[in-house]
């Protein structure tokens, strides 16, 4: 009897062990993306421009009527094609086309940005 005592003993003491060692937490990328905040206060047209221009204008130039007259190489080619309302649901992947096209959905901060730069009036500084 004695000895079922120590055995019971000794496997609850392993058990906790394991237990205690592998509940030893990380910091994975899941938590530090929640902990990520995006900044979506004061945007101008500047702050954009590493969508707009780096991304976007590569196919969409002036004067390009391939891509149903969509412009993202200047301020007021931006502005335009914000106003026929294509390019938020283009960017959100909720419209027929999703954009940037055959490439990564922009990352929701991304899009949170240029939100709140649509609902602040597109200001250009
Ligand atoms: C690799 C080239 C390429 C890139 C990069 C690209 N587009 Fe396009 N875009 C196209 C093409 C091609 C079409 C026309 C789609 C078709 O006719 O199949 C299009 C169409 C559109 C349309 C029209 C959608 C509609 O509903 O009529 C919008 C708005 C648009 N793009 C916005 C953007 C924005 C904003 C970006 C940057 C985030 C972007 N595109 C990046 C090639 C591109």
């Amino acid at each position: 009897m004695k000895l079922i005592k120590y055995l019971v003993f000794i496997v609850f003491f392993v058990s906790f062990g394991l237990i205690y060692s592998t509940s030893c937490t990380f910091d994975n990328e899941e938590d530090l993306l929640k902990n990520f905040i995006c900044d979506t206060n004061d945007i101008v047209y500047n702050d954009l421009t590493y969508i707009f221009t780096d991304i976007c204008s590569v196919c969409h130039k002036e004067g390009d009527t391939e891509r149903l007259g969509i412009e993202m190489d200047s301020y007021l080619s931006v502005k335009a094609s914000m106003n026929t309302g294509l390019v938020l649901q283009a960017i959100n992947h909720t419209g027929p086309y999703k954009m940037p096209f055959q490439q990564a959905k922009l990352s929701d901060c991304d899009i949170d940005k240029i939100e709140a730069w649509v609902n602040a009036d597109m200001p250009e500084n």
